[in-house]
């Protein structure tokens, strides 16, 4: 089934089929949402190694994904230098912000941190399936191989993360809690409707 293949990493919702002919309109607007996308991957990989320099697994396997997001973000800046557009500032993230508020506060160090690292992969698993559409549909044949390139790195990524949660909480525990994100995500992208001027 197309919605459960490996590069949509069990996603509920599946995005609408209009999606990336109308992202494909709005290449710039697409290109800087996924700039700060990036950087913004970057910098919650950062994040988490400052805020948990004692946990050694966590920081060897962030800091080489630190080290990829950034390049992505440097050549999603370099795509949009070849168009002749600049980054400028960023935009409302309504995808991301609605998906912070379902964070659940409280509980042990290792629960907070599971938080954080189901909500990376999530983001991982949705920019993978958007990544994916891209690389489907785009007619330039350079960006659409960008796309292929980075849905394969952003679902080793996904992987990643959820792999990590196991390391913090049981695998019960951590794949209970996956689903209630999966389900909740579900209704924020239903919600959200097709936008072609974002990557989520
Ligand atoms: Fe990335
Ligand atoms: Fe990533």
């Amino acid at each position: 089934m197309e919605s459960k293949d490996k590069f949509t990493l069990g996603l509920e919702l599946p995005t609408d089929p209009r999606w990336a002919d109308i992202a494909q309109l709005h290449i710039r607007d697409i290109l800087v949402d996924h700039a700060y996308c990036e950087q913004k991957a970057a910098s919650s990989c950062i994040s988490l190694i400052i805020l948990h320099p004692d946990r050694e697994k966590l920081v060897e396997v962030l800091t080489p994904i630190v080290a990829e997001e950034w390049s992505h973000f440097e050549r999603v800046l370099l795509e949009l230098k070849k168009r002749g557009y600049s980054l400028g500032p960023s935009r409302k993230d309504e995808y991301v912000e609605a998906l912070f508020k379902l964070v659940k506060k409280g509980g042990s160090r290792e629960q907070q941190l599971v938080e954080k690292l189901l909500l990376n992969a999530l983001i991982e698993a949705r920019s993978c399936e958007r990544f994916k559409m891209l690389w489907k549909h785009i007619a330039d044949p350079e960006l659409s191989n960008f796309y292929h390139e980075l849905m394969i790195s952003e679902a080793g990524h996904y992987k990643t993360f959820l792999q990590l949660a196991k390391e913090y909480m049981p695998e019960e525990a951590v794949m209970a809690r996956w689903r209630e994100w999966l389900e909740a995500e579900a209704e924020i992208v239903g919600r959200l409707g097709v936008r072609g001027d974002r990557i989520h």
